[in-house]
């Protein structure tokens, strides 16, 4: 498990929500890298995650894309424990990915958020896969 550095508090504060592109280790050791915000075309070697600050200062990682469609869902609404498709209204936990309302019927993979003086770093299998859940 690999600690990637998506950005400070400041950037994504309380009831935000951001995504990121990461692109996967290309060499042995390489580590995963930000290159940007989350992309629907979500390139070979990279993945789209996306992180969340509830009003609450609680933090979540998920998947960057709706397993609906390729939607990016950091352009989506969170509220209470939920994060909203902007495409089709799907809506998935916060804690655990799952799918709380169609159309989506597949859970997104969910991800440590680990926040250590005021930087927010996302836990990440080198090879893209979750901390927890699924990819
Ligand atoms: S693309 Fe997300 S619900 Fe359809």
């Amino acid at each position: 498990m690999t600690r990637v550095r998506v950005g400070t508090t400041n950037q994504i504060p309380p009831g935000q929500v951001m995504g990121f592109q990461i692109r996967l280790g290309r060499a042995a050791g390489e580590p995963p890298l930000v290159i940007g915000p989350a992309s629907e075309e979500s390139p070979p070697g990279t993945v789209a995650v996306t992180v969340v600050q509830t009003k609450d200062g609680d933090w979540y990682g998920l998947g960057g894309l709706c397993t609906h469609r390729p939607a990016v869902l950091s352009e989506g609404f969170v509220e209470d424990c939920q994060l909203e498709c902007p495409r089709h209204g799907a809506r998935f936990d916060l804690a655990t990915g799952g799918v709380l309302a169609g159309p989506a019927t597949e859970a997104v993979a969910t991800y440590q958020v680990v926040v250590a003086d005021d930087v927010v770093y996302l836990e990440i299998e080198p090879s893209g896969g979750a901390g927890s859940g699924q990819v």
